[in-house]
């Protein structure tokens, strides 16, 4: 879904940020760059109707050739913060293959089954049959984040619906907080679920990736997420906040693909992205956009929340849209803004259903949230 400018290796981008001092040196990590770094060498010459397995030529795992073989990606897995999902970016962003993928586990499923009922409406012989050809054509290369089933209807699909992908040459790249034998753990009718741990560690390699520091918890304890009210001593507070998050260097345009069109986030960096109110909330954008932009940034640093009121009407409603969208998609919010949450929106059309986003702006703010367990 993005693409940055820069189309390195995972490796040396994860070399170069630890140059930097944006990342600190980790050896679990490091052991899971390597891993990237083969399969994105492999992936270069990788041709989905050839079903030799991308990791074929590194003979990786204890399990048999004719095993190994099959393994088209990778599946990492670890405790919160140790930086699955900064690395599956490092992978995914030079990752040397079209059409690639990136997107959360949660709104894939959601699509699948948009793409079930409507395959049913037509009365197709096998729904999921169908729905496995449009993905399959829509990604070579699919990134899942944050793989967790805990709906039986998707416990009941994903078996089949990952055969039919892994069959038609899919390269997968996933992270999860889970090993896979812990998938849907007590979920409702396990027993048909079980095929699909095993497809699971048939065809990808299972990594896990367990260092000895949370990350997250290290960075977000340490500095105010709400800046009020607006001036320099709050700007300043916000450039330390993303310096410390993103190392010297400030970071690079983004540009998200949503539909036929571009969104540009104009600052970021490792997952952490930055705009100013006006940017995302003055600009005709809606849901779709909001929406591409949690799926890469999982912390956004906001600047310049103006005072609302019936004047920027349609500002507010964005703003409403946008933190919904960063509260369900469990994103860090960082920003300065003119007032207290209870206070930016006092009166005017709306001013009520603006008591939700309040609420969701304070708890945002809370220790639970921004350390997100
Ligand atoms: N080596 C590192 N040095 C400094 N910061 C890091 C390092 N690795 C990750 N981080 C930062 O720590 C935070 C958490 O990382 P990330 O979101 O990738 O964790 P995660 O394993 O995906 O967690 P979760 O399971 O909750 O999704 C991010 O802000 C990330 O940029
Ligand atoms: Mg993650």
């Amino acid at each position: 879904m993005a693409s940055e400018t820069v189309a390195e290796s995972p490796l040396s981008r994860y070399r170069a940020l630890l140059a930097e001092g944006a990342l600190q040196p980790d050896t679990a990590q490091r052991a899971a760059v390597e891993k990237l770094e083969l399969l994105h060498i492999r992936l270069k010459s990788y041709r989905p109707g050839n079903r030799r397995s991308v990791w074929g030529l590194f003979g990786f795992g204890h399990r048999g050739e004719a095993e190994i073989e099959e393994r088209t990606g990778l599946y990492i897995f670890g405790g919160v913060g140790r930086g699955k999902s900064m690395l599956m970016d490092l992978f995914f962003t030079s990752a040397p293959i079209e059409p690639k993928r990136r997107v959360h586990f949660h709104a894939f499923m959601q699509e699948v089954h948009r793409g079930l009922d409507a395959a049913r409406a037509q009365d197709a012989d096998d729904p999921i049959d169908i729905v496995a050809n449009e993905v399959a054509r829509s990604a070579t290369l699919l990134c899942f984040d944050e793989l967790q089933i805990t709906d039986i209807a998707d416990a009941m699909i994903v078996g089949r619906l990952f055969e039919k992908l892994f069959q038609r040459g899919v390269v997968m790249v996933t992270t999860s907080n889970r090993p896979p034998s812990d998938l849907y753990k007590d979920g409702l009718q396990r027993e048909r679920f079980m095929p699909f741990i095993d497809l699971i560690s048939d065809h990808l390699d299972v990594h896990q990736l367990d260092g000895p520091t949370d990350f997250r918890l290290a960075r977000m304890q340490s500095f105010t997420v709400y800046h009020t009210p607006l001036g320099p001593e709050a700007d300043s507070a916000m450039d330390a906040a993303w310096t410390t998050l993103v190392g010297p260097g400030g970071g690079k345009p983004l540009r998200l693909r949503v539909g036929t069109r571009e969104l540009i986030v104009p600052r970021h960096r490792i997952g952490n992205g930055r705009a100013t109110f006006e940017e995302l909330c003055a600009r005709p954008l809606g849901p779709a956009d909001y929406l591409a932009l949690v799926d890469v940034v999982r912390t956004l640093f906001l600047d310049h929340i103006p005072r609302l009121s019936r004047t920027n009407n349609n500002e507010a409603k964005r703003f409403v849209t946008l933190i919904d969208t960063l509260y369900e998609a469990k994103t860090h919010l960082i920003c300065s803004a003119a007032a207290a949450p209870d206070e930016l929106y006092l009166e005017g059309e709306g001013a009520f259903e603006f008591e939700r986003t309040a609420s969701r702006l304070n708890e945002m703010q809370s220790d639970g949230w921004r350390v997100r367990e």
